[in-house]
């Protein structure tokens, strides 16, 4: 009766991995449980993740090196196997909300969010990719847009892009608050889309900076971004709190792949009562101000709060 904070089914976004061809499920070696499926079996996968009233998915691409390039061109590919997945799921599952990330890496040869040139990020030139991308995506029967590329201007851009094209419904969830981290890894093995060389600090966020993130959801907010979202989770609880006291939209979180690891690690060794500390991580993610979470333990958790 005098709980504050509550944690339901449909706060979550369940992230999704998917390759080309058939009969395909590939467990992620640093996320047990998670898998890279082929659109048949996560076709099968999803009548599951809906069964257990999950609302939600965030899908993610594998591409082979062989089509990568330099400027991400795979990407808006009218065949393209990711595009044409989106249509088939939402095919089969109209109620099912389909999520995409928008940003360069998983298509590009330098493993980078951006457009590289003599080993610099081109901020423009960028953004005129992402545009290319969310439009295709949103073509393909996305809902929501989610743009972790953490370039400058790209939410008034994609915004602009979107609602010329008609798509006014579709929604922009923008990774505002993107932090440069090491809780990334495991997601870059699960879409072999780790940088080539460098790091991504010139374009995603300096952990040490708080006022920066308020920057960074303002311009977000003003460009017309429908929900802002913090990255990681766990290390930016004050974060997420910060931006779900300014703004007045939405505030998401994603419980990165390196939160997941590091937590199923020591379950795994007997360290830590799992399902335990899963309920309070989420809880905590709540607490701090977030409105949806992403998470790989989407289903884990729906288990329990269905029983
Ligand atoms: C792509 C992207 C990343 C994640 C989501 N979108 C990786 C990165 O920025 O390097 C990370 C998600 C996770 O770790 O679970 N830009």
């Amino acid at each position: 009766m005098v709980q504050e904070t509550t944690l339901q089914v449909s706060d979550f976004i369940f992230p999704m991995f998917i390759q080309e061809g058939t009969n395909q499920k590939v467990e992620i070696k640093s996320m047990p449980g998670i898998y890279r499926f082929s659109l048949d079996t996560l076709l099968e996968e999803l009548k599951e993740v809906t069964d257990l009233g999950i609302r939600a998915i965030d899908l993610f691409p594998n591409y082979a090196e062989n089509k990568k390039d330099k400027y991400a061109s795979e990407s808006y590919k009218e065949d393209t196997f990711y595009l044409k997945a989106i249509t088939a799921i939402k095919e089969k599952f109209p109620e099912l909300v389909i999520m995409t990330d928008i940003a360069m890496d998983p298509y590009s040869s330098d493993g980078h969010d951006g457009l590289v040139e003599n080993g610099e990020i081109l901020n423009d030139a960028t953004i005129e990719i992402l545009g290319k991308m969310g439009l295709a995506q949103a073509r393909a029967g996305a809902d929501i847009l989610g743009p972790s590329d953490m370039m400058d201007g790209r939410i008034g851009y994609l915004r602009d892009v979107l609602d010329r094209d008609g798509h006014t419904n579709i929604s922009i969830m923008s990774y505002s608050a993107k932090y440069a981290s090491a809780f990334y890894g495991p997601f870059r093995d699960a879409l072999e889309s780790a940088p080539k060389f460098g790091d991504k600090k010139t374009y995603q966020m300096n952990p040490a900076n708080k006022r920066e993130a308020l920057l960074e959801a303002q311009l977000d907010f003003s460009e017309g971004a429908d929900m802002l979202m913090v990255k990681p989770a766990l290390s930016y609880l004050d974060i997420i709190r910060q931006l779900d006291e300014n703004f007045d939209i939405p505030i998401a979180a994603y419980n990165v792949s390196g939160e997941y690891a590091m937590l199923k690690a020591a379950a795994m060794n007997g360290w830590l009562d799992g399902d335990r500390a899963m309920m309070e991580v989420l809880i905590s993610i709540r607490r701090a101000g977030a409105k949806c979470i992403l998470t790989y333990f989407a289903k884990e958790a729906a288990v329990i709060l269905n029983r």
